[in-house]
């Protein structure tokens, strides 16, 4: 059962220097949640923002949803000080965590939507025995660290055993992609069965946030429909 689409505008791609402006305009320009990429120069080789610029978005009067994707182990640490700043979601990556369905069930138990990472050669086995308590699967379709690289296309095959996947539970659970997201692989995404779209650099690299936004929204629903 396929949800309605969602374009999530990754941060890491915007203007840091005007953090709340940059991402407002990007909201007020259609875009439906906030994708926070954290990373900690250990568990992906790159630095990014933490809990307070969350908050600080939050104090700035974004009431969006802003979806967490945490680049970092441990992971269990940081999960309350993000519910604390405001994030709707968090999705953490399998491999940082020692106790993955703990950390479910810590992100459950603070009223978060909670969502599990999958790197490029990260294997599926993840989800049998976690599906059923997923709200949301993210596919990279990089490998993690950094904006504006190049879409894998081996992620079109994950994608489709994913979507297979989660049509089998039943269940509404979102199927994200992240990374090389743009007007010339967002359709073939959304074919093979994503709902959910983060995109970074084509987002924030444009000077006209309305019109990129509209046309990734087409693609993908034109590409769902046929
Ligand atoms: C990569 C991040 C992505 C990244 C996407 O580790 O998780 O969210 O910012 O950037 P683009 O859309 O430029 O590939
Ligand atoms: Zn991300």
């Amino acid at each position: 059962m396929r949800q309605p689409i969602v374009i999530a505008p990754s941060i890491l791609s915007a203007d840091f220097a005007r953090l709340g402006e940059d991402v407002r305009k990007a909201l007020d320009a259609g875009a439906d949640w906030v994708h926070f990429d954290v990373m900690d120069n250990h568990y992906v080789p790159n630095l990014s923002i933490g809990p307070q610029v969350c908050k600080a978005l939050r104090d700035y009067g974004i009431t969006a949803p802003i979806d967490v994707h945490l680049m970092v182990t441990p992971v269990d640490r940081i999960v309350p000080d993000f519910v604390a700043a405001g994030a709707s979601r968090i999705s953490f990556h399998p491999e940082a965590s020692a106790h993955v369905d703990r950390t479910l069930q810590l992100i459950h138990g603070h009223g978060c939507k909670a969502g599990l990472v999958f790197n490029p050669a990260t294997p599926l086995s993840w989800l049998d025995w976690t599906l059923e308590q997923l709200d949301l699967v993210l596919l990279m379709s990089v490998n993690p660290g950094f904006g504006g690289q190049k879409f894998l296309p081996g992620t079109l095959d994950k994608l489709r055993a994913v979507r297979a996947r989660i049509d089998a539970s039943g269940r509404e659970v979102r199927l994200q992609v992240d990374g090389g997201i743009n007007a010339e692989t967002i359709a073939a995404a959304a074919a093979a069965g994503a709902d959910t779209f983060v995109a970074g650099s084509a987002v924030f690299g444009q000077p006209d946030y309305r019109a990129v936004i509209a046309n990734l929204r087409e693609r993908a629903a034109a590409s769902v429909s046929c």
